[in-house]
């Protein structure tokens, strides 16, 4: 089946962050923002989907709804993980959620005291940070990634020392990696499992994009990759894969019973609602093939943008991301500072995106963030207005007569 993905779908009026509460239509006389900066796509969702939500809505009645009342939703999910990830889930592993930052929130909590320290790599989801600090009251120990020519890779030495001190109880790995885009080996996420394991520190994998990859790339799970899941979270879900964010419907993923055992006594239980259970169904068993086609779309929606900035935003250097749609531009080449970088993109050119600093306190200044899950056509408008904004001005009009 072939998917347009280039339809373009008014998204004004329907209650989205992106969209009506940062990107709002009617500020007087000024240019419409683009709105690209949240990490959902402007981009519909498979037909199957579609469908199921219809049958749900269709019934009339949408009472309290369990996922262990509906065999398939589990039986989907682990499907989808043995056929496309060659890992095994049990049931029993799986909890749901309502997102994955939820259950990360709860992991912290519930593997580590106020005042104990989380490790993350920066660059990394900024919520991370947040989270940590704000809603969890625990410190922030970054274990920064090394940045070779826009390849991010970890900082071995560094990972082991911040694992060995007692006080830091919990590691949040992005995997893949936003906004980097890594999409780690076997061979990494292994060696990062192994130090966790010698030092007693909880890994939480935060697997939400893992399903968007790079033609010719893998993801690998943590699941797969360590030798011992005593001490392994991995969560995920379809909210990113298939755009149903707003269906809230994640799934936290505990091979360890003892482990399971005490997330689960803070964690309590989550009720999915019947359009989150009837979403997932629908897209692990019947929108394979749209995801495919997605990720070809994505594939050609980045390589436009990097011909595009290599040719018209010279000054900006950038990476192809082996997964995530999330491009990490790197601005440092105009000499500009972040700040004015900011003003350019967002008050000039009236396009928003991700200061650099929400993910990377430590060097992110001239970063920004764009999310390209839309179509080609909205990408090439938001690209074409930050490029008049950073193009040299010509001689002719810089001598005022
Ligand atoms: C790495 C990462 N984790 C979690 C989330 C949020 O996911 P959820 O809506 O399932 O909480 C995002 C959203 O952008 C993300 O990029």
């Amino acid at each position: 089946m072939s998917y347009n993905f280039d339809e373009i779908v008014n998204r004004y009026g329907t209650s989205s962050i992106k969209w009506d509460l940062n990107a709002p239509k009617n500020q007087a006389g000024a240019t419409r923002p683009i709105p690209m900066m949240i990490a959902d796509m402007d981009l519909k969702c498979p037909p199957a989907i579609i469908e199921a939500m219809r049958r749900v809505a269709e019934r009339g009645v949408y009472g309290y709804t369990s996922h262990f009342a509906e065999p398939r939703y589990l039986a989907a999910l682990c499907d989808w993980y043995g056929r496309r990830y060659g890992t095994v889930i049990e049931e029993d592993w799986v909890l749901y959620s309502t997102g994955s930052v939820t259950g990360i929130n709860c992991a912290v909590n519930a593997f580590s005291s106020p005042g104990d320290g989380v490790i993350i790599m920066s660059p990394v989801y900024g919520h991370f940070r947040d989270m940590i600090e704000n809603e969890t009251y625990r410190r922030v120990v970054d274990s920064h990634l090394i940045n070779t020519d826009g390849y991010y890779t970890v900082n071995w030495a560094d990972f082991e020392e911040k694992c060995a001190q007692p006080t830091n109880r919990v590691f949040i790995l992005c995997s893949p990696a936003n906004p980097v885009g890594r999409v780690w080996s076997e061979e990494e996420l292994r060696r990062m499992a192994d130090i966790c394991k010698r030092n007693h520190v909880t890994l939480i994998s935060d697997e939400i994009h893992s399903d968007i990859v790079r033609s010719g790339v893998t993801h690998t799970t943590i699941l797969k990759a360590a030798a011992d899941h005593s001490n392994i979270i991995m969560i995920n879900g379809v909210n990113k894969s298939f755009n149903v964010a707003g269906l809230h419907c994640a799934n936290v993923i505990i091979p360890d019973e003892n482990l399971r055992g005490i997330f689960k006594s803070r964690f309590g239980e989550h009720l999915p609602s019947p359009f989150s259970v009837a979403a997932l169904i629908a897209a692990y068993d019947e929108s394979e093939d749209w995801l495919d086609a997605l990720n070809k779309y994505l594939d050609d929606n980045i390589d436009f943008a990097m011909d595009f900035i290599k040719e018209r935003m010279p000054g900006v250097k950038i990476r192809r991301p082996e997964g995530t749609y999330v491009l990490w531009l790197d601005f440092s080449g105009y000499g500009l500072s972040g700040e004015e970088i900011h003003r350019r993109i967002y008050d000039n050119a009236r396009v928003l995106l991700q200061d650099g600093l929400v993910h990377d306190l430590r060097g992110g200044e001239c970063f920004q963030r764009i999310c390209i899950p839309v179509p080609r056509a909205l990408l090439e408008e938001a690209l074409t207005r930050i490029a008049a904004q950073l193009e040299p001005i010509p001689a002719a009009c810089a001598i005022k007569v």
